[in-house]
This record gives structure tokens, C-alpha cells and sequence, in this order.
């Protein structure tokens, strides 16, 4: 069973992610303690959307003349991924805008497995952009299940760019599928207890190792990832696995733009590189690619550089 989960995970991009507070060691519980960044802390603030309270972090940018950029997370993911990218890109951008998910991060959650529907955290999305001055024009920037609601974000308003990193394939098989239904009637504390065991070698645990690629990476993003895993709660990823549709592949010739980059990883097990092939066929026009030799499925928290510079240039072209 946990291999039906297991393989449903890593098809939307993901890894393992649920979690309570409890049986926790020590370690774990001084990680899920530790605060945001006083950056992230002091650009954070909250909307009211749909009768959700999302988390946004909200930064002013130095270039007036040009689009917003909003960064949008991947299934356990939270807005504090894209920390090494906001304050880059705020020199690149008039605004820089990444939001909490419904129930990630620091934005509230709710029990109804409905408002979890891919189309759902759309109409989020959609409706913090409006609370946004959008005649600055959007770019929107997905990472892994985030590339979806991005996507899907762009056959409902007009973007000026789109940014793919990390895509998930878009076919579920039927095992897959299976597993979703099943999903809702596990247990939180048998999914606990299979985190748990994930977890076993803490930073160097296979939770940890499997996101990132290699073992290679140092120990402050380890750290960073190893966090992220704890946040993630397991009642709001059943929902978010369990309600995930994907849209059918024609949906890439109904997006609002033309410009699209897809940044793909080698190491990347969760979402594979080939992925970008596949997306690239939909496409009515060839998009910007990057493939990042060596990282695995966070090159925003590993390969800053690569992924920041691919990102300037993209929005110099404009
Ligand atoms: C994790 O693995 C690295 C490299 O293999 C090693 O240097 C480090 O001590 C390990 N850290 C922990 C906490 O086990």
C-alpha cells in the first residue's frame, strides 16, 4: 500500500510529505520550531481569498515598467522554497509574489476534500493575482504540481510568461489513479508511521535524499529540505494527492502565452527531465529549456545560479 502512495507521489513530484507532531526526536522537533527568515518574515503577509487565509510573501520590486512575478509551490511544498529567488528576481521584476497553497506553509486549511481540487487551488491562485495590479502584467513561475496550477492559471488570465521547473508528466496510469481513490480511507497514523521510516538518517534520510537528488548537497539545505518535509501535513496531502487532476495535454495550446521556459534536472527522480520532451510536443511554439546537469527535484534550492540567470534572461527577452 505504501508503494501505491509512493508511486502516486512521485508522480505528481513529490515526495512523502504528511505528518503530526507527534514522535518526533528531538532534532525534528527543534527543525519544525525554527522560524522563517527574517526576509521572508517581514515581506509575509496575509489575504482573504474565497473564504481561505493564504500566506503571501509580498516583495516590492525595483523595476517598475515590468511584469509580476508569481512563484507558485509544488505538492509539500511552501512559499519559503523560493526564498533564494525572491530577492534575485525583485531587481528583475515590479513585484515578486509567492503564496501558501491552501493548508501549506503557513496558509490556513480546511477539512473539505473539495476545496483540495486542482481546479480549486486555481481559483485561489486566481484570486490572489486579482487582488494584485495586474495591468503590470504576470509571469508565473511553477515548481513541480505548481507547473499544473500554473499552467492552468494560464488558460484563465493572461500571462506575459510562463516558467516551468521541474514538470510533472501529465498521464496518471491506472495503478496511480487507484491509488488517489484509496487514499482518503488510509489512516493519518499508518502514513505517519511510513514518514516516519522515511525519515529514519534524518538529513541524510531517504525523505531528504530522494527530493534532492544526491547526497551530495550540503548540510544547510538538507537541513532546509528536511524541514519542508516536516511542515507538510498529512491531512492536506491526502487532499492534495487524493483530489489532483490532470488536465488533458491539449491544454498547452490554450495557455495565454507564447513564452515558455521549462527547466528540466538530471537527477531529478521525481519529475524527469524527459518530461520537458513531452511538454515541449503540446507546445504551439518551441520554449526556452535549461537542463541542469546534476540537481534533482529542488535546482531553485540547489542551483540558485543556474536557475536565477535562466530566469533573467528569460524576462530580458521580454
Ligand atoms: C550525511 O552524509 C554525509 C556525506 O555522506 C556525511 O558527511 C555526513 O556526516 C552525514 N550526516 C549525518 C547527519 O549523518
Amino acid at each position: 500500500m505504501s508503494l501505491t502512495i509512493l508511486a502516486t507521489a512521485s508522480i505528481l513530484g513529490v515526495s512523502y510529505l504528511f505528518l503530526q507532531k507527534q514522535d518526533l526526536t528531538p532534532f525534528e522537533k527543534e527543525l519544525l520550531a525554527l522560524p522563517d527568515s527574517k526576509y521572508i518574515l517581514e515581506h509575509t503577509r496575509m489575504v482573504n481569498v474565497r473564504g481561505h487565509r493564504l500566506r503571501i510573501i509580498d516583495i516590492p520590486g525595483k523595476k517598475l515598467d515590468k511584469p509580476i512575478l508569481l512563484l507558485i509551490h509544488g505538492l509539500g511544498g511552501q512559499a519559503s522554497q523560493w526564498e533564494d529567488q525572491l530577492e534575485f528576481l525583485r531587481n528583475q521584476a515590479s513585484r515578486v509574489v509567492a503564496l501558501d497553497l491552501l493548508g501549506c506553509g503557513s496558509s490556513q486549511g480546511e477539512s473539505k476534500w473539495k476545496s483540495y481540487d486542482t481546479d480549486e487551488l486555481v481559483s485561489d491562485v486566481t484570486a490572489v493575482v486579482n487582488t494584485l495590479d495586474i495591468n503590470k502584467g504576470i509571469i508565473a513561475i511553477g515548481h513541480s504540481y505548481g507547473c499544473i496550477i500554473s499552467t492552468i492559471l494560464a488558460t484563465r488570465i493572461t500571462l506575459q510568461g510562463l516558467i516551468l521547473i521541474c514538470c510533472p508528466k501529465l498521464h496518471l496510469t491506472k495503478r496511480e489513479k487507484r491509488g488517489q481513490k484509496l487514499l482518503p480511507f488510509i489512516p493519518d497514523w499508518v502514513i505517519n508511521r511510513a514518514r516516519r521510516a522515511d525519515r529514519k538518517g534524518g538529513l541524510n534520510s531517504t525523505s531528504v535524499i530522494r527530493i534532492l537528488g544526491t547526497t551530495d548537497a550540503n548540510e544547510e539545505i538538507k537541513r532546509r529540505q528536511l524541514r519542508w518535509n516536516l511542515m507538510s501535513r498529512t491531512p492536506v496531502y491526502k487532499r492534495f494527492m487524493s483530489r489532483a487532476t490532470m488536465p488533458s495535454t491539449d491544454i498547452f495550446k490554450k495557455i495565454s502565452t507564447n513564452r515558455v521556459l521549462l527547466i528540466g534536472a538530471t537527477e531529478d527522480k521525481l519529475a524527469p527531465s524527459s518530461n520537458m520532451d513531452q511538454i515541449e510536443k503540446y507546445l504551439q511554439e518551441p520554449p526556452t529549456r535549461l537542463l541542469i546537469q546534476g540537481a534533482g527535484h529542488m535546482p531553485m534550492v540547489t542551483h540558485t545560479q543556474q536557475v536565477n540567470s535562466a530566469i533573467q534572461d528569460f524576462l530580458a527577452q521580454q
